[in-house]
């Protein structure tokens, strides 16, 4: 089955993001407890449900201060998590990504506290029921699931919230998905202007913006790592995960979507491991770039990797923010 049709729908998505579970795996590496993020601080958006949530949990308990930047589960998502971590090192801030004036909000809001991040995790995404458009105009997927992440990774860039640091390189980690080999091709003409969508066209468009994420990924790490490693630039696909999701599928399906993500999807915890490891191993000090599916490590498609496509979508959507 081609990558496309792997993908195209809820139904196959599921179905084969399960089947790669039991797929071998030759695993990068396995994370030792004494890498630790012991004076480090961490930015993880989305981090009031799902995987983000457990990532700060786990960021918290290796010894990091984690910033939660989130829309919801103010404050109690961050009081939760200190809970669960034993650690007191863990603050929310408000960050919708749907909003584009919130997103300088929480610049602004970090710059001014002078905050330095070492490890940028931009986990936010939503699976909605179909279109919808925000303030700006553009669509809410489109905005959440890429063009929001692209500005907030260069704001953060570009005011030093994310710089290089004597010993060594800041790691920026991009929660992607293999979804992101379903498209054909990127589609610059029409990139960003809305459309109505529904049910239907919502997990196509998914693995699209996921191939724009990892698009822009590729395109940042070349960006920022002309002359030696300054910033470390990591992706990933956590694989099948029993989070919130799918919150927005029709009612009808809930109740069989709860049993199979419960009997066959990751629990966010364990779901979490690429992501911390990405964050931790000692062996990916300023390293350049690499893509985890799951553990393995693997190239991304070569859509996403092509610098054509990366210079393109990059011209693109700076245009659509100027
Ligand atoms: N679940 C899977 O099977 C799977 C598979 C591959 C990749 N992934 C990726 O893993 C990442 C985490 O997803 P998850 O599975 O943990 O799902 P989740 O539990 O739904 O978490 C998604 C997070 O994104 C946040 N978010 C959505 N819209 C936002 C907005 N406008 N502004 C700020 N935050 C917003 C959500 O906040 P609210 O709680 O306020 O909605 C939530 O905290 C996503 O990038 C997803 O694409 C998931």
């Amino acid at each position: 089955m081609s990558n496309q049709a792997k993908y195209d729908n809820p139904f196959k998505a599921t179905f084969n993001g399960i089947l790669d579970l039991f797929k071998k795996q030759i695993p990068i590496g396995k994370l030792l407890d004494e890498e630790r993020l012991d004076g480090k601080t961490c930015l993880v958006t989305g981090a009031n449900s799902g995987l983000g949530y457990a990532v700060t949990v786990q960021f918290a308990q290796r010894g990091a201060h984690v910033i939660m930047a989130c829309r919801s589960g103010i404050p109690s998502a961050g009081e939760q998590a200190k809970k669960e971590s034993g650690s007191t090192k863990i603050e929310m801030m408000s960050v919708d990504l749907s909003d584009l004036v919130s997103i300088d909000q929480l610049v602004e809001q970090l710059r001014n506290r002078g905050i330095s991040i070492d490890i940028c995790v931009f986990n936010a995404a939503v699976v909605p029921s179909g279109s919808f458009i925000t303030k700006s105009g553009f669509d809410q997927m489109f905005l959440v699931n890429y063009l929001a992440t692209f500005k907030l990774a260069n704001l953060l860039i570009d005011q030093s919230i994310i710089k290089k640091n004597a010993v060594s390189a800041p790691r920026i980690i991009f929660v992607s998905s293999e979804s992101h080999r379903s498209q054909q091709n990127i589609d610059f003409e029409h990139l960003g202007i809305y459309e109505e969508y529904t049910m239907g066209k919502v997990i196509a468009l998914y693995g699209y913006y996921k191939l724009l994420l990892t698009t822009f990924a590729t395109e940042l790490q070349r960006r920022v790592n002309q002359n030696g490693v300054n910033i470390s630039v990591f992706t990933l696909c956590p694989g099948p995960v029993n989070s919130n999701i799918a919150k927005a599928a029709p009612k009808v399906f809930m109740p069989l979507l709860k049993i199979i993500f419960k009997l066959f999807f990751k629990d966010p915890k364990d779901a979490a491991e690429p992501v911390l490891y990405l964050a931790c191993a000692k062996s990916l000090q300023n390293k350049a770039s690499i893509y985890l599916h799951l553990m393995q490590e693997k190239k991304v498609d070569p859509k996403a990797s092509d610098p054509d496509n990366g210079k393109k979508l990059w011209e693109a959507s700076e245009r659509l923010l100027l």
